[in-house]
């Protein structure tokens, strides 16, 4: 039976985890109550746990918990378990919970990684992906290349690109079970961006993949210009050498520091300061990361034109 079958999920549609609390459980109950996957992004067990339960109150349908590698502690994995399903990004795949579980992949080689490391599933990132972005490779050719590695019965599901229905079909077509999609998402009533982030990606015509925003992950992100990419990124995507020595000295400390530190420099967070954290901007979070924090999204921020109710968003999505 198909993984998606599996999970009764009608609709090969699902919302990808967007972290830092930009996907919970309003978002997720809405796409999997309209028929798709939705998917809870938090950090923390108690987090996690209370987002679930949340979820859980708002639809009887298969739920996603995303989580982070690098930021994972054991215990998020024991609260990740009681999720229908468990998407994992970013790190060496390795099971941890007896759930169905689907990891993110970047590249072949990790999707075979995943694979052989008992993974149920694969999501293939495109390099046109927002948020983190693993790879280097366009969605529907890595697609084409994983299909052709991997066993036909290994689920593959593609991530970067999908914004309208044309493209969810053009992946189901290419081999894929589902297609995954996140600015879509972050761009619904559900979803808990900012007001002010969500109305500069309205607004938005490119993005800039970089590692400005590293303190604590650095790594290569997709988002849309503000004030700190304006002023950093003046010559390009290129981060300034004094700031990416600060983003690899202090990534260890800076991942696993306390809730009340990571508040208090997210807080303090400006345009012009080297320490920037991967922190999105929040409704209920610091208006400030609008421009001093990273505005995530894909290539598709420029196809999308509008606010819509995530259950029309499924629709719209669903071949
Ligand atoms: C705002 C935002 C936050 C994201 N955060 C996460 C995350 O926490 N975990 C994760 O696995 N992927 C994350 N991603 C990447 C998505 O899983 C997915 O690969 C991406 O959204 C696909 O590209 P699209 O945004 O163009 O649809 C994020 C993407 C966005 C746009």
């Amino acid at each position: 039976m198909r993984l998606l079958e599996r999970l009764a999920v009608g609709s090969p549609v699902v919302q990808a985890g967007m972290g830092g609390g930009l996907s919970r459980h309003e978002l997720a109950a809405a796409v999997s109550e309209a028929g798709g996957l939705g998917t809870i992004a938090v950090g923390g067990r108690d987090a996690i746990e209370r987002e679930l339960a949340a979820a859980r109150a708002l639809t009887e349908r298969s739920i996603a918990v995303n989580v982070l590698l690098p930021f994972a502690r054991a215990d998020w994995f024991g609260a990740a378990g009681a999720a229908d399903v468990l998407v994992t990004f970013w790190g060496t795949p390795r099971r941890r919970t007896g759930n169905t579980w689907i990891h993110q992949c970047g590249s072949v080689g990790e999707a075979r990684a995943a694979h052989a490391a008992g993974a149920d599933a694969a999501i293939l990132q495109g390099v046109e992906a927002g948020g983190h972005v693993r790879g280097a490779t366009p969605a529907l050719e890595l697609l084409e290349r994983a299909r052709s590695a991997l066993p036909p019965d290994f689920p593959l599901l593609l991530a970067g690109g999908i914004a309208a229905r044309g493209d969810v079909k053009r992946a189901l077509e290419a081999g894929a079970e589902a297609a995954v999609s996140g600015t879509r998402f972050l761009l619904s009533d559900e979803s808990r961006a900012h007001p002010e982030y969500r109305r500069r990606l309205l607004d938005a015509e490119e993005t800039i993949l970089t590692e400005l925003f590293g303190l604590g992950w650095p790594a290569p992100h997709r988002v849309v210009p503000n004030a700190a990419t304006r002023h950093w990124l003046a010559d390009g995507p290129g981060v300034p050498p004094l700031n990416r020595t600060l983003n690899a000295l202090l990534a260890p400390g800076a991942r696993h520091a306390p809730a009340a530190l990571q508040t208090l420099l997210a807080r303090a967070q400006r345009p012009d300061g080297r320490l920037l954290l991967p922190l999105g901007a929040t409704d209920d979070g610091f208006a400030n990361l609008v421009e001093a924090g990273p505005l995530y999204a894909g290539q598709t921020v420029a196809r999308i034109g509008e606010v819509r109710p995530a259950a029309e968003i499924v629709a719209a999505l669903t071949p």
